[in-house]
């Protein structure tokens, strides 16, 4: 897998925050909304998303819900902080912070949401650790995420794999891997985007005594 640092991640996302809603809204929002659909039927009361952006799921999430947004970008967050919101019941926070490194208790969501941010942070297994710890047990975890081996994608996967370091953006990333390896359980899978480019998973966080 190739090496994406976290000083690659925070300029990178310097250099698409001004652009990253044209460039990634309209063609990634199908996955957001299937999440946000499921979120809704959820209806936690603490998420935590990872990853946040420019903050695009925001106004789809249920208004009771306590929603905080963490990023490493303030770029992104400075974009989401700016948009335009209805008035909310819930609770939101936007933070500057390495989901890697979460500064939360242990068991501190219901729900923690992950769109399109799996194969652009540093080191994924980190980020799964961390987002389980948060999570309270049986807490449910989603995760929007193009996986490799759909046959449309696999030529792009293979041309866009020698930039990843410029792009931020790992292309081959295997679902066995990253989600089927952890101990976690899948409750359902579907294919999200334009000829099945993502796929969002939804886990129930089984943690073990
Ligand atoms: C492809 S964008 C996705 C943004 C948004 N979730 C969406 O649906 O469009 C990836 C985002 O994850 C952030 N990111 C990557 N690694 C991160 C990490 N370890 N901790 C916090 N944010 C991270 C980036 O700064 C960027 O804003």
């Amino acid at each position: 897998m190739s090496a994406v640092s976290q000083n690659n991640v925070i300029t990178t996302y310097r250099f698409y925050a001004p652009i990253y809603d044209r460039l990634f809204g309209r063609v990634l929002e199908d996955g957001r909304r299937k999440m946000c659909r499921l979120v809704e039927r959820l209806r936690p009361v603490d998420l935590l998303e990872v990853g946040v952006g420019t903050g695009l799921t925001l106004h789809r999430y249920p208004a009771e819900t306590n929603i905080t947004g963490v990023d490493l970008s303030q770029e992104m967050l400075d974009k989401a902080a700016g948009r335009a919101l209805s008035p909310r019941a819930g609770r939101l926070e936007l933070l500057r912070m390495d989901a890697e490194a979460l500064a939360f208790p242990d068991n501190s969501f219901d729900c923690v949401a992950v769109p399109y941010v799996l194969s652009v942070t540093p080191d994924p297994d980190r980020l799964v650790a961390e987002i389980r710890r948060v999570c309270k047990p049986d807490g449910h975890i989603l995760i929007v995420n193009h996986f490799s081996g759909s046959g449309f994608w696999m030529f792009f996967e293979w041309v866009s794999s020698r930039l990843a370091d410029r792009i931020g953006f790992r292309s081959t990333f295997h679902y066995a891997e990253h989600i089927e390896r952890h101990d976690w359980q899948v409750v359902s899978v579907q294919n999200a985007n334009a000829l099945g480019l993502s796929k969002l998973v939804h886990l129930r966080n089984v943690k073990h005594a």
